[in-house]
């Protein structure tokens, strides 16, 4: 179907507040094509261009990327070399697009412990993009949700134990303050390309709820039309968090 038949289908009173996305299979698309793994990484970034502004365009209000999990540091130091190099060539390159776009960036994840160079252009372009207001995007770099909920328990139990907080008092919403996602709500759709079923340690705890659309399509093939269609499936489901179809209906 055309894009522009397909942009007609969206409701545009139900689009997802939040949506998620992990954005996989760079590298077996680059390996169809005979090329090394960073050629299906840099055009995996032309992918974000398009998702981050057609996301804005549609009204969406934050959108979270899982660009370097924990575990990626294990994979061939040269692959991580040029994906580190890629994430500051393009945060610094796109810096006045999300400037034009009022796009502001925000990033999770152990930032202290990425690349000097990496960790201080996000800073740079975190304070440059600090007062938009369109849409909020926001990068998980060096991020895992274990290694985030493992953090956010180390916090309480130091309030715990420096008597600021009763143990039998900590609240889910306790744990939510705690998690570097906290300014955030939690994603309505998330998005995993490349048709894995997993959930890779992204966002575990911010999930609970969220709408999942798997779909084969490799990250650098993600085209407008199959970011289309994944808000059309989301918003042909019924939400119900944990309550009857019924109960919706009267509510
Ligand atoms: C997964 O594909 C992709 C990544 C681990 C990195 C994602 C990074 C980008 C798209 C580039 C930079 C992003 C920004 C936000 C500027 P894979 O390598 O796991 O693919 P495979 O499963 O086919 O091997």
């Amino acid at each position: 179907m055309a894009e522009t038949e397909l942009l007609n289908k969206i409701d545009q009173a139900k689009i997802p507040n939040h949506i998620a996305i992990i954005m996989d299979g760079n590298g077996r698309w680059a390996k169809k094509l005979g090329h090394i793994r960073i050629f299906g990484h840099r055009q995996g970034v032309r992918t974000v261009k398009n998702v981050v502004e057609t996301a804005a365009e549609l009204g969406v209000k934050y959108l979270t990327l899982y660009a370097f999990s924990t575990e990626n540091w294990s994979r061939p130091q040269a692959e991580v070399n040029a994906l580190m190099e890629l994430l500051v060539d393009s945060i610094r390159k796109e810096t006045p697009s999300l400037m034009e776009n009022s796009i502001k960036l925000e990033a999770i994840g152990d930032l202290e412990n990425l690349p000097g160079n990496c960790n201080k252009t996000l800073k740079e372009t975190i304070n440059t993009t600090r007062n938009n207001n369109r849409m909020t995007l926001v990068l998980a770099l060096n991020y895992s949700a274990r290694w985030d909920l493992t953090r956010a328990m180390r916090n309480l139990a130091t309030e715990a134990c420096s008597g600021n907080i009763e143990p039998e008092n900590i609240t889910e919403k306790d744990i939510r303050k705690n998690l570097s996602t906290a300014a955030y709500p939690d994603p309505d759709l998330l998005i995993r390309t490349s048709g894995e079923y997993r959930i890779s340690n992204f966002l575990l705890w911010e999930i609970a709820y969220s709408e999942i659309h798997i779909t084969p399509v490799l990250w650098p093939d993600f085209e407008t039309d199959d970011f289309y269609n994944a808000i059309i499936d989301y918003q042909k489901r019924e939400r119900r968090f944990g309550k009857t179809s019924e109960q919706l209906i009267h509510s």
